[in-house]
């Protein structure tokens, strides 16, 4: 991440130098203080007060006759007993990522503002927004009753069909780390416990129970396992959610070198690992390696670390000292955290100030939706006949699917305002938020706006006709637990796409999606926005961007191939049939080369690089310098607004070293505001830890020449520098 400065930028930087180390010192201190008080805490409690810390119970009655202890809060995710004697509270937990979700058998569910999705978040690269984000939903969750959120989702996106990509932060390792990060910073800032997931490697969701991806340790530390080492150094969440697939043949939740090795012992990581619900499969092989509390029974084939757990721990197959450590690591992240000394309150739902959420969410959607594509300039919008069609977007902008589900606050009680298309069972139902772009744009237009629903296709032809402009909006809805089968926009609207804009050229496409789709039609299409799933505020974002009332700053955390030929994978691996069954999923096919490090590796041309995105002003990135700074890259660039109007770059450098997995990385980026003329120098200092390779749990930074990169996206380069470093062994921190 970058920063700009003023005229008195340096003398910010060494105050800030000073400033740091105080904030440094004062943590340790505290640090310290609450190691004692977990110690102390552990000391008072009983064996039993010790077995209920790690056994969590699911939170929602399930048709399998399970009943949730009484004092859940109804449809959440979880609940972990508390011990009153000593001022230990329940444990509340909700999901998730995108704001307080409920589980989907509740007829009448909690209605709550929803963020727009992680990689909507994610291509704002801009941290400001995950922090608000973070701050908004933890506090939604905070005043529903929640002490902890199962938020903080740092998988890559190595697999662009992933169901869950929406929940997650994109294919860089530095870019996911840092706004999954600040999330998490923005959450348990309301004094409550964030939760990053899915440790590790859960990266599809096809055979997600018995898959096991195969990747060799070093190429694991410098891709999926540096996301979410940055965002635990980032956020320091309380927890850490271990996975349900297997890594290298063993079960993420019972795996010695994810858990013990890489998380506790490398990254000296001091709070809790609690299972994802249904991922133990043992008692004594997951609590000696690594496991701390397992969550949400009824979901796995037994109470492991019920009374299976007490036995193994009278029997001495589990010290009583590891039991310990576990209660500590839980108590000691709920003291961190402020969970005990500033308890919560039970359900307030009613201060909930739904209508600062809504600008909070809004906002993020409006950085975060990407123009693809503007021929001519056809936007922002000028003309007096619209014609909108498909994507119901008469009525709302679509979310994804799952245990993340939230519903939304506008809604009606039963929190649908669209009939279930998706699945009557989980991940379904498909929910549509009730902000509709049609309205909005009849609101801040002078255009007359008319709808087809885009179902009649020669209906949808006539309407093209007919008007000056069409906007099609287009749907993909992903979900937990299963995978698309195809990245092409499911259903009929590819050729509804390619109709409506034969019909008439000045064809807009608005994309609402999971993550990357292909785009067949791309030719026909006079302008694409990918505005993901954006959130409960998403309709009014939407059509501010398609006005010019926002000037459009969203960059891809993603690539979008041209076709899946172009994919490590073009088939995706595994069978939707058995989701238990061994699947091996051959990570080591692209190892680090995730993204656009494996288009630029195998030189191949995607649809849109990573990185990717314009803007309705131009902006000009000049001025590279580079320097060796403390044994790094520290570059500064000026970026200048060269148009007629105000709009938020994102410039970004990459670095290339020898030897690497990939041409080049991201080494670090700045997103700046500036008005038409206006000129901001802009600095970024590489983490050494993407100048390195990683060599167990060091980093090797080799001596020699690195380029660096100034550029508009991954594949849009606009000036290149060398610095020439020292070769030095890093630890696991990059120190
Ligand atoms: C999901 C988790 C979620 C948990 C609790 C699981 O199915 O993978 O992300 O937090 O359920 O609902």
């Amino acid at each position: 991440m970058g920063r700009y400065r003023d005229a008195s930028g340096m003398k910010t930087i060494f105050s800030g130098l000073a400033a740091s180390l105080t904030l440094l010192m004062a943590a340790t201190t505290q640090a310290q203080d609450t190691d004692a008080r977990a110690d102390a805490l552990v000391k008072q409690m009983t064996q039993a007060e010790k077995l209920q810390l790690v056994f969590g119970f699911y939170a929602t009655p399930s048709k399998k006759d399970y009943m949730p202890p009484a004092e859940v809060i109804s449809h959440s995710a979880g609940f972990v007993p508390g011990i009153a004697r000593l001022n230990i509270p329940n444990q509340w937990q909700t999901d998730a990522g995108l704001g307080v979700a409920s589980h989907r058998t509740m007829e009448q569910p909690r209605l709550r503002t929803a963020l727009p999705s992680g990689i909507a978040t994610a291509a704002t690269w801009n941290p400001e927004i995950a922090l608000a984000g973070g701050q908004m939903i933890g506090n939604e969750a905070r005043l529903s009753g929640f002490n902890v959120m199962l938020s903080g989702g740092a998988n890559l996106l190595r697999e662009p069909r992933n169901g869950r990509n929406f929940e997650y932060a994109g294919e860089d390792p530095y870019l996911a780390g840092i706004m999954a990060g600040t999330t998490i910073k923005g959450i348990q800032s309301n004094h409550i416990v964030a939760t990053t997931k899915h440790f590790a490697l859960n990266d599809q969701e096809t055979n997600r129970h018995g898959i096991s991806a195969d990747i060799t340790e070093n190429d694991a530390r410098q891709t999926d396992l540096l996301a979410f080492q940055i965002a635990i150094e980032t956020g320091q969440p309380g927890s850490v959610m271990c996975s349900y697939n297997r890594v290298n043949g063993t079960y993420a939740c019972e795996n010695d070198w994810l858990l013990n090795t890489v998380l506790k012992s490398d990254w000296g990581y001091k709070g809790y690992v609690m299972s994802d619900w249904g991922a133990v499969h043992s008692t004594i092989p997951a609590a000696l390696n690594g496991l701390d509390q397992e969550s949400g029974y009824f979901f796995d084939a037994s109470p492991y670390f019920g009374d299976a757990m007490k036995e193994a721990v009278a029997d001495g197959h589990i010290s009583e000292a590891r039991l310990d450590d576990m209660a500590r690591r839980i108590v000691r992240s709920l003291a961190a955290d402020g969970v005990l000394d500033d308890p919560v309150k039970g359900d307030r739902g009613a201060e909930i100030d739904y209508k600062a959420h809504a600008n909070v969410t809004q906002a993020d959607a409006e950085q975060a939706i990407v123009l693809l594509k503007n021929t001519a300039g056809l936007l922002p919008l000028k003309a007096k006949r619209i014609a909108v069609i498909g994507g119901h977007a008469d009525v709302g902008v679509l979310s994804g699917g799952g245990s993340s589900q939230v519903y939304p606050y506008g809604a009606p009680a039963n929190g649908r305002i669209l009939p279930n298309e998706g699945p009557n069972d989980f991940p379904g139902p498909m929910v549509w938020y009730p902000s509709s772009p049609l309205k909005a744009l009849a609101a801040h237009s002078r255009a007359r706006v008319t709808y087809a629903d885009g179902k009649d296709l020669k209906a949808a032809v006539r309407a093209a006709r007919g008007a000056d402009v069409v906007v099609v909006f287009a749907t993909q809805w992903t979900g937990e637990q299963i995978d698309v089968t195809s990245l092409n926009l499911p259903g009929d609207q590819d050729a509804l796409i390619t109709a409506v804009a034969r019909a008439n050229p000045k064809t807009v496409v608005v994309l609402e999606t999971g993550g990357p789709v292909v785009m067949p039609w791309i030719g026909h299409a006079a302008a694409v926005l990918e505005a993901w799933y954006p959130g409960t505020s998403g309709g009014e974002a939407i059509a501010r961007v398609l006005t010019g009332e926002v000037n459009p700053s969203g960059h891809l955390p993603a690539t979008f191939p041209v076709s899946e030929a172009q994919l490590p994978r073009p088939k995706l691996d595994g069978s939707a049939e058995d989701q238990q069954a061994r699947v091996d999923v051959d990570y080591r096919i692209e190892g680090s080369a995730v993204g656009y490090k494996w288009f630029d590796k195998k030189g191949i041309k995607p649809l849109f690089p990573f990185g990717y995105g314009l803007s309705y002003t131009t902006f000009k990135l000049s001025g590279l310098k580079a320097q060796a700074v403390d044994g790094t890259v520290h570059a500064t660039a000026t970026v200048t607004n060269s148009g007629a109007r105000a709009g938020m770059a994102v410039a970004q450098i990459y670095v290339s070293g020898d030897g690497w997995e990939a041409p080049k990385r991201l080494g670090g980026w700045a997103k700046v505001a500036l008005k038409p003329g206006e000129s901001k120098t802009v600095e970024v200092t590489v983490d050494p830890r993407l100048l390195s390779t990683a060599d167990g749990k060091a980093w090797v930074l080799k001596g020699g020449d690195y380029k660096v990169i100034l550029a508009s996206s991954a594949a849009d380069p606009i000036a290149t520098t060398t610095v020439h470093l020292d070769g030095r062994t890093l630890d696991a921190a990059g120190h």
